[in-house]
């Protein structure tokens, strides 16, 4: 259980000058956490290592979405088993994140070397567990859903970034995909309240934060106290003097509303990029993920964000391979997705993932199948993205400087459609929005320079 009084107690502990190794498996909600952990653990007295081996604290924050990434954990701290040993009782090491949440007797039971368990819900309270565990030398764990406090207590801790950051907005779904672990693993859909989003991107722009992405695993499911939803809140946010770019992520179909398409076309701080997940072209297939949508339905919204912004960029994730999908499905797939024409887009085998649907359901296709249509598709989705690129060579677009380059004299900067972009520019630009010609497109990125 939770006992606030220990926190302060760390500030005497022999826990100072230490320094933590954070690896991040995963999605964005995961680097995102993983810095806020980075943030929490600094007042602490933790610097950060690049090396486990030189870490006082390993942190893993994992992911569960696909069985690779739960299986890459194991190997990680089997590899890491040796070191700890060597360290002599001073390292302490944590799961945090979804494996943590799904499998925490299991991690247990196999690694004893792991002294904390912590699920996405309690990371605010790492200060705590990491002084239980010193203390008691035992393992801690510390699974239970808790309320969006988290949220809160992480942002008091945040320290001054780059030029771009993420906000978590919302957390957890609710909305069950019958190959997805994230409505178990993250818990219920959590929407945090407007007015401390809101104070959160103020502090980052007063720190020279010029690009928010709104980050959440159902961000467009968002609503406020007052029922408002997602589109009202980058108004809202639009309004801080100093922030340039919003952004948001990841989408569903079904929360993608009116108010929100809206905003595409009037608020110019919303950047001209959409992540919209489909996952797949065939409407057999989509009931039998239950996403609550078919393909036709995916198409009109494309049409309507696109009459709203015609320039704007798509992407999205697809999954082949969902039990039952027939060669003829995976063609409706294929089809969908040349349709739309991706500016970028991730593809996935499908992984069978114990405890959901679509784990335990008939005519689960073969490994060789999913393989060879992967391939396909991400062949497809390549040569899309390639030609979203070249569309753009000649053409003149803002460009976020962010950082310095590879090359002396050169920066970094972000497009409006998320591609890099490296430019030769002075280094007083980092940190505004200046237009750019698209000269090349390198395998990464694009080569441009200043109008
Ligand atoms: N197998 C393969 N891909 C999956 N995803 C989620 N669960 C699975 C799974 N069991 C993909 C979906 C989702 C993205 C984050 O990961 O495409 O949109
Ligand atoms: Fe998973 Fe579906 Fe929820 Fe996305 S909407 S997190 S894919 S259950």
């Amino acid at each position: 259980m939770s006992r606030p009084d220990d926190k302060s107690s760390l500030k005497t502990d022999p826990l100072t000058e230490k320094k933590v190794f954070i690896k991040t498996y995963g999605c964005q909600m995961n680097v995102y956490d993983s810095q806020r952990m980075a943030d929490l653990l600094a007042p602490l007295g933790f610097g950060v290592a690049d090396e486990a081996q030189d870490a006082d604290l390993v942190i893993f924050n994992t992911c569960h979405i696909r069985e690779k990434a739960a299986e890459k954990l194991y190997s990680d701290l089997g590899r890491l088993r040796p070191v700890k040993e060597a360290a002599a009782g001073k390292m302490t090491v944590a799961v945090a994140g979804c494996v943590a949440q799904a499998e925490g007797a299991e991690i247990s039971a196999r690694m004893p070397l792991v002294d904390i368990i912590v699920g996405p819900q309690a990371y605010h309270r790492l200060p705590e567990l990491i002084a239980r565990s010193v203390r008691e030398k035992g393992e801690t764990l510390d699974t239970d859903f808790a309320v969006d406090e988290k949220f809160d207590a992480l942002a008091e801790t945040r320290r001054a970034e780059g030029v771009a950051a993420f906000v978590t907005i919302q957390e957890g779904c609710d909305k069950f995909c019958t190959f997805c672990v994230v409505p178990y693993t993250r818990g219920q859909e959590v929407a945090r309240r407007a007015a401390a989003i809101e104070k959160e991107a103020c502090s980052l722009v007063e720190n020279g934060v010029r690009e928010i992405t709104l980050l959440g695993q159902n961000v467009n499911a968002w609503r406020g106290e007052d029922g408002e939803g997602l589109g009202a809140l980058c108004r809202r946010l639009a309004k801080i003097e100093g922030l340039e770019r919003i952004r948001f992520t990841t989408s569903h179909p079904r929360d993608m509303d009116e108010d929100l398409i809206a905003a595409f076309a009037n608020e110019e701080k919303l950047m001209p990029y959409l992540h919209l997940p489909v996952q797949s072209g065939s409407d057999k297939i989509l009931a039998a993920m239950n996403r609550g949508h078919t393909a036709d339905h995916y198409r009109t919204l494309i049409a309507m964000i696109r009459a709203a912004r015609p320039d704007i960029a798509l992407s999205g994730d697809f999954i082949v391979g969902f039990p039952g999908e027939t060669e003829e499905d995976f063609q409706a797939t294929l089809g969908l997705a040349e349709e739309i024409g991706y500016a970028s887009a991730y593809s996935f085998k499908y992984s069978r993932r114990p405890g959901t649907p679509g784990a335990v359901m008939a005519r689960q296709v073969a490994e060789e199948e999913k393989d060879s249509r992967l391939e396909s598709l991400q062949k497809l989705l390549r040569e899309s993205r390639e030609r979203f690129c070249e569309s753009l060579v000649g053409r003149e677009i803002p460009v976020l400087f962010e950082k310095a380059g590879r090359r002396d004299g050169q920066l970094i900067g972000r497009t409006p459609y998320l591609q890099s972009l490296h430019a030769f520019a002075p280094a007083s630009m980092i940190g505004s929005v200046r237009p750019a010609r698209v000269t090349a497109v390198t395998p990464n990125a694009l080569a441009g320079e200043l109008a």
